[in-house]
């Protein structure tokens, strides 16, 4: 899993995966790219190996990617999931796995509210839904297949907490279930 900020979609997916009845996804390894994020934190607690390769120390997003993948490949990982990756992923990482094996969740009802700030958008638009998506990256942003989708109702007392709250809520049931999908439909394609 690829990790920037707090990490609880992380932690559900760690926790999905521990149970008895899901035997083919195992989260091998977290990759963050900021010293001393939440999600590293959770790595540690869990008990997941994780690496920070931090795009700071790169020219550009393209090595930064190239870096990212190679430590994938070297670990053998078939499935890459992106939550809460604040990174716009280029076609180093993209091309390197088949098709939709990089998996995203966003925090909207995509194709609504793309980009970094879909809670604060919602709110701005004053809708009354908004939701969460799992999508197949693709090149162009919070753009791939929709796997999932959740919705969540925006009350006049909601603001960007509480909304954010609602939100994490809802995605930490969808993702999992669809990484498992994910996850036996490779199991059954290639061994
Ligand atoms: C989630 O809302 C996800 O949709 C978005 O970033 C947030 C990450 O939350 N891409 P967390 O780090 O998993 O708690």
């Amino acid at each position: 899993m690829l990790a920037s900020g707090s990490g609880s979609n992380f932690e559900a997916l760690v926790n999905y995966c521990r149970r008895k009845d899901v035997l083919v996804a195992t989260v091998c390894l977290l990759i963050v790219n900021n010293p001393g994020c939440g999600a590293e934190a959770r790595a540690e607690r869990l008990g997941i190996p994780w690496i920070l390769i931090n795009h700071r120390d790169f020219d550009s997003r393209e090595l930064h990617d190239a870096a990212i993948t190679n430590t994938l490949k070297k670990e053998d990982i078939d499935l890459v999931v992106l939550a809460g990756w604040m990174r716009i992923i280029t076609s180093e990482l993209i091309n390197a796995f088949p098709k939709g094996s990089l998996l995203n969740i966003h925090p909207s009802l995509l194709p609504a509210f793309k980009g970094g700030a879909a809670i604060a958008d919602a709110l701005l638009a004053g809708v009354v839904k908004t939701g969460c998506s799992v999508h197949e990256v693709v090149l162009d942003v919070d753009a791939g297949p929709i796997l999932a989708q959740a919705e969540v109702l925006i009350t006049k007392a909601d603001d960007h907490e509480s909304l954010s709250a609602k939100i994490h809520q809802q995605e930490h049931l969808i993702l999992p279930p669809i990484v498992l999908a994910k996850a036996r439909h490779l199991a059954q394609n290639y061994g």
